[in-house]
């Protein structure tokens, strides 16, 4: 798929393998599927808006930070960490760009529900990291986000997006199979670091790499998706807020409370992630 052919052009959602998709991400299943890892790539998932710039842009700081000061002024956070199942957006697919990376580690990005990974990653038994973020602040972010890129379907007003987040009618489907799949994973599959947004949030107040926060990534066209099509900045800009609690702005006491109760049914019992902020 070419740039030309995707603008102004929304995809339509279909059920791929029981997880609801568009072809922005199984266009490219066949190279996905015989995509090589290497030992040390590092595998950087997410469910989308969950902060995986920002955790990309910390990783690739701490391994390649001290390279060149030309990279961290002309190369975008999107190619330095490519996003592996997008199809081809500009000059490349995202496994072809991981192909390209002279990096190592590699660091690739994926929103991947943890089965459909490609096998290779495991037999590699590559290092993982997988950052959640709070339902509420997550459905929040991604609302934004659909309002403001030709990437995702239309997302309709506040209260129709409600459902289809609820129902898992997005996207990479439901958040709670999402981050049930992936945390149930870490119990066989060690080589899986299982973080949170909120964490991050904490610790980067303190944190002296300032370059890192809010406000430096948000101005820093490296790694604010300014570089990067189908994206308009006049309906919502990609760094968005990035605040914790956000939600509180958004949900209806109505909503507030049908949230909970599905919660409490879906989400795996064992993982404890701050819905209360
Ligand atoms: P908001 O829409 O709530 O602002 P992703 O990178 O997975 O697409 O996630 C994007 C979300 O992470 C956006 O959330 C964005 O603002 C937030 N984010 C990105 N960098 C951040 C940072 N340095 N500090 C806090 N939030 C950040």
């Amino acid at each position: 798929l070419r740039l030309n052919s995707l603008v102004g052009k929304p995809p339509t959602l279909f059920d791929f393998h029981g997880v609801w998709m568009t072809c922005r991400y199984t266009g490219n299943w066949d190279a996905l599927q015989t995509f090589q890892a290497r030992p040390d790539d590092i595998l950087i998932a997410t469910y989308p808006k969950a902060g995986t710039t920002w955790v990309s842009y910390i990783l690739d700081l701490l391994y390649f930070g001290h390279l060149s000061p030309e990279r961290q002024k002309t190369v975008p956070i999107t190619e330095r960490v490519p996003f592996l199942e997008v199809t081809n957006l500009t000059t490349a697919s995202g496994t072809e760009l991981a192909e390209k990376l002279l990096t190592t580690p590699r660091l690739i990005k994926t929103h991947l529900p943890v089965q459909f990974v490609p096998k290779s990653f495991w037999e590699h038994n590559c290092r993982m990291i997988y950052v959640a973020r709070n339902a509420k602040d997550n459905m929040v972010s991604y609302f934004h986000f659909a309002r403001m890129t030709d990437l995702l379907p239309e997302p309709g007003d506040w209260t129709c997006y409600f459902q289809s987040f609820l129902a898992g009618k997005v996207p990479f489907g439901s958040w709670f199979d999402h981050v049930n799949g992936w945390w149930r994973k870490r119990r066989t599959y060690p080589k899986l670091h299982f973080m949170f947004y909120e964490d991050l949030s904490e610790v980067t107040k303190t944190e002296v790499m300032s370059g890192v926060k809010f406000d430096s990534m948000r101005n820093n066209a490296m790694t604010n998706y300014s570089t990067y099509p189908l994206m308009k900045f006049d309906v919502s800009p990609f760094m968005r807020k990035g605040q914790v609690g956000d939600w509180k702005s958004h949900f209806t006491v109505a909503q507030d409370e049908e949230f909970d109760e599905d919660y409490k049914k879906k989400i795996d019992p064992t993982l404890h992630l701050r819905t209360e902020i």
